[in-house]
């Protein structure tokens, strides 16, 4: 198979110690998608095909996620945790016949836009062999910084734990994704060495080495808020505000009115049409789709659900996935549907779960409805509803005059001096 015109490597191997976690720190979500599933995005947007995904050893869920978010990527061990040139030598069987460029990110960056990776492939298509992503850091703690001359020319990559406090002061930082075009990639990545404060190879350091060699070194800049990593819960949740921000703009930028933007947490897919109003306090799952004119209110939490045109959800709505809202259809308070299609026109307003069913064109789901005689393969209200008919599902009210007056007498307990209990009576009309 021939080669593609960019290679892709993603680096995912690191255990990230200070997620605090069991699982993977590349399995952490941001609006609901892994930040690997993220970073495959980007790389898919732009246009890179057959990516090189690189993890340790026991993350089979980490391969698994690969494999479900881009069936052709390649996956590959890293045995022990040496470092991002060694991660990178983990993926040289994709790298010895490959001539093109090779872009290689890492897994626990998710916000880089496509628009900038097609930024450096230009780069080394006018002729760089090595380019770096630098930003400018609020707070440059933590990133490796770039080291350049007078001219701005980039001489190597200073890791944190590394650098002088001159060079700490530095706040151009690296991105932590970089481009290729060396045929000697592997054999230079070999001359990388371990004299740093971890006592790993790291990818950064071939930069001197590009520089040392006489190849073309170049810096592309981006905003902080592509390049941020995340190494810890607090910088997954920054990026997690950094998301829903955009998602925000996106959303009303598409004609959608977001009463209080703030508290309305969307997932990386949802898809939200024009004049769809959402009240304060709603919460997307991955998979929702809103079409134009609906209207979600406060409180209501959705996951995988097709909302169509016009349909109102809500207040306080529980959409699990599975489910369809007909246009015009009505779900409303403390509804729960669950792999339910609503027809179009169909209501269920009031105290409902309704499971695993079809309801069809302008039904009425009654409040207090629950479907739950599970057997196993479907869920009914005791049968099946035809069209046009009532269903009831209540025994006949029985009134028995006396009873607990006879009650108490023959338990004994009472005295005749105790009130009579009292009834429950139907309100009168008072007209
Ligand atoms: C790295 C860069 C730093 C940059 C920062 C940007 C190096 C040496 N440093 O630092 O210059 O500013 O990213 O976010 O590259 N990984 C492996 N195998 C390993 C080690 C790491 O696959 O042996 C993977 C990790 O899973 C992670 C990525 O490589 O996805 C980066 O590793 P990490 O340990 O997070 O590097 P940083 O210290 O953040
Ligand atoms: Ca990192």
């Amino acid at each position: 198979m021939p080669d593609p015109a960019c290679q892709a490597v993603i680096l995912a191997a690191g255990k990230g110690t200070r997620m605090i976690s069991t699982v993977p720190k590349v399995l952490h979500a941001v609006g609901g998608l892994s930040l690997i599933g993220h970073v495959l995005r980007a790389a898919a947007a732009a246009g890179i095909a057959r990516p090189a995904v690189v993890v340790a050893p026991g993350m089979e869920d980490v391969s698994a996620e690969v494999r479900t978010r881009c069936p052709d990527a390649s996956v590959h061990i890293q045995l022990d945790q040496r470092g991002t040139a060694d991660a990178l030598l983990a993926a040289r069987e994709v790298l010895t016949n490959h001539r093109g460029d090779v872009i290689v990110l890492y897994g626990d960056t998710p916000f880089i836009r496509p628009e900038t990776l097609q930024q450096m492939i230009g780069a080394l298509d006018g002729g760089a062999n090595v380019a770096v992503l630098g930003f400018v850091a609020d707070d440059p703690t933590g990133y490796g910084r770039l080291i350049c001359d007078e001219r701005g020319n980039v001489l190597a990559i200073r890791e944190e734990q590394d650098a002088s406090p001159r060079e700490r002061a530095i706040t151009l930082c690296n991105g932590g994704i970089m481009g290729f075009r060396c045929p000697d990639l592997l054999a230079m990545l070999g001359r990388i060495g371990t004299a740093n404060a971890k006592n790993e190879r790291y990818l950064t350091d071939i930069v001197g080495i590009a520089r040392s060699d006489g190849l073309k070194v170049v810096v592309v800049t981006c905003p902080e808020s592509e390049v941020m990593g995340v190494n810890s819960r607090q910088q997954l949740a920054t990026a997690e505000s950094i998301f829903q921000a955009r998602a925000r703009t996106r959303a009303m930028a598409a004609g959608t009115t977001l009463i209080a933007p703030e508290t309305v947490w969307f997932a990386y897919d949802t898809v939200t049409g024009r004049d769809v109003r959402i009240e304060p306090n709603v919460f997307f799952g991955p998979g929702c789709i809103l079409e134009d004119e609906v209207e979600i209110l406060a409180n209501s939490h959705l996951v995988g659900a097709h909302v169509r045109k016009g349909a109102r959800v809500g207040p306080f709505a529980r959409i699990r996935p599975g489910s369809e809202v007909g246009a015009g259809a009505h779900v409303g308070n403390f509804v729960e549907l669950k792999n339910t299609r609503m027809a179009q026109g169909a209501k269920a307003n009031h105290l409902a779960y309704v499971g695993d069913s079809r309801i069809g064109a302008d039904a009425n789901i009654g409040a207090g409805t629950i479907f739950c005689n599970y057997d196993g393969f479907n869920k009914q209200v005791t049968e099946n509803v035809p069209a046009d008919a009532l269903a009831l599902g209540r025994a006949e009210q029985q009134v028995r005059l006396g009873w607990a007056e006879r009650f108490r007498a023959r338990r004994g307990k009472r005295t005749q001096d105790q009130p009579a209990r009292g009834g429950i009576n139907k309100p009168r009309n008072t007209v």
